[in-house]
């Protein structure tokens, strides 16, 4: 048996396979349940009692030998196998990747930015989470004003009026705080309100608000740059009309609709036949909130305007109902691909 066992272990040493069949064969001639292996340990019940020690190592060992041996061949021809292009076909059309898109509401964010950067805006950010002088008290909002009212704000911490900002004016206040005139920015970022979720309301929204403070800055700067922007933002036949609204941080103030860019004007259900939509509201900056935010009230003046990006993207793209922006459904944002 002794001679035998040496005898396997040269052949298995020297053993080289060039195809994978031989690797099996290898496998069935050493190892399998029938292999020479297996059969020298079905004899080794016949070895004579004081050889059995020496022989029981040396089968083990033969048969750990054989194994590695084996275990080594099917590697080199599993990795060869994997790396062998022999049986990719290139003339295959490709798996197609799908392509993504951008949201709706970051796609006319960006337009916005674009829109004022060209006339010298640059953008500011700030926090959303905001205590109750940058949303409130420095915006002029008088202690009982109803905004302040748990119905339209989420307060995280009600004693030390800590909530979350319903818009973002707040950052107008920080900028104002920390800069002085000339200050030429707008303001992207999300905002919430307490209100119940429909079609045409959401607990949170995205606004872009606006801000310009300098010399001698007019109401007629205020009407300039935003009809420039109307025309921009939803083409060059566009009109706009200001109504007298009021806001405790603006005086005088106004809101803006622009001529329907779906009609002309003529009258349609986006219109609601009365040829006009609603985007946004403004103001010239009142002067106590200048003061508030040290910037002297007799030597600047500024406007301001904020428009939510979500009424924007309703009108362009005639989406009709607002909870679509916050669904993630594929279905919805598929349909933006074309649009960026
Ligand atoms: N902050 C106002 C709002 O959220 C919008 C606004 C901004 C109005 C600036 C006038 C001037 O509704």
């Amino acid at each position: 048996m002794r001679e035998k066992v040496e005898e396997i272990l040269k052949e298995i040493e020297t053993f080289t396979a060039t195809t994978k069949e031989q690797v099996e064969e290898y496998r069935i001639k050493w190892l399998s349940k029938k292999g020479e292996i297996s059969v020298l340990f079905d004899d080794f019940k016949n070895v004579a009692p004081d050889l059995k020690k020496e022989m029981g190592q040396k089968l083990n060992e033969l048969k750990n030998k054989a194994q590695e041996k084996l275990n080594q061949l099917k590697e080199k021809f599993e990795r060869s196998d994997s790396s062998s292009d022999e049986k990719i076909d290139l003339t295959l059309p490709a798996e197609p990747i799908p392509l993504g898109s951008r949201h709706p509401i970051s796609i006319v964010r960006s337009q916005i930015i674009d829109i004022f950067g060209r006339i010298g805006f640059t953008v500011a950010d700030g926090p959303e989470i905001e205590d109750d002088w940058h949303n409130f008290t420095a915006l002029n909002f008088p202690e009982n004003h109803p905004a302040r009212d748990m119905q339209d704000t989420f307060f995280i911490d009600n004693e030390n009026k800590i909530a979350l900002r319903t818009h973002t004016s707040s950052v107008q206040v920080r900028v104002m705080e920390t800069t002085q005139p000339p200050i030429r920015m707008i303001f992207p970022g999300r905002v919430y309100r307490n209100e119940a979720i429909s079609a045409r309301a959401h607990c949170f929204f995205h606004q872009v608000e606006g801000l310009y403070v300098d010399t001698n800055v007019s109401f007629a700067d205020l009407k300039q740059t935003l009809l420039y922007f109307a025309k921009e933002m939803f083409g060059d036949k566009s009109e706009i009309r200001l109504r007298p609204s009021y806001f405790p941080f603006t005086e005088i103030s106004a809101e803006m609709d622009v001529s329907c860019f779906i009609c002309e004007g003529k009258g349609c259900p986006v219109c609601k036949h009365s040829g006009w939509v609603e985007i946004l509201g403004c103001g010239m900056v009142d002067p106590a909130v200048l003061d508030n935010c040290k910037i002297d009230s007799k030597k600047f003046t500024g406007f301001a305007f904020g428009m939510g990006i979500e009424r924007i993207a309703m009108l362009k793209y005639r989406v009709n109902d607002l909870r679509l922006f916050s669904e993630n459904d594929v279905r919805f944002l598929n349909q933006f691909k074309s649009a960026l």
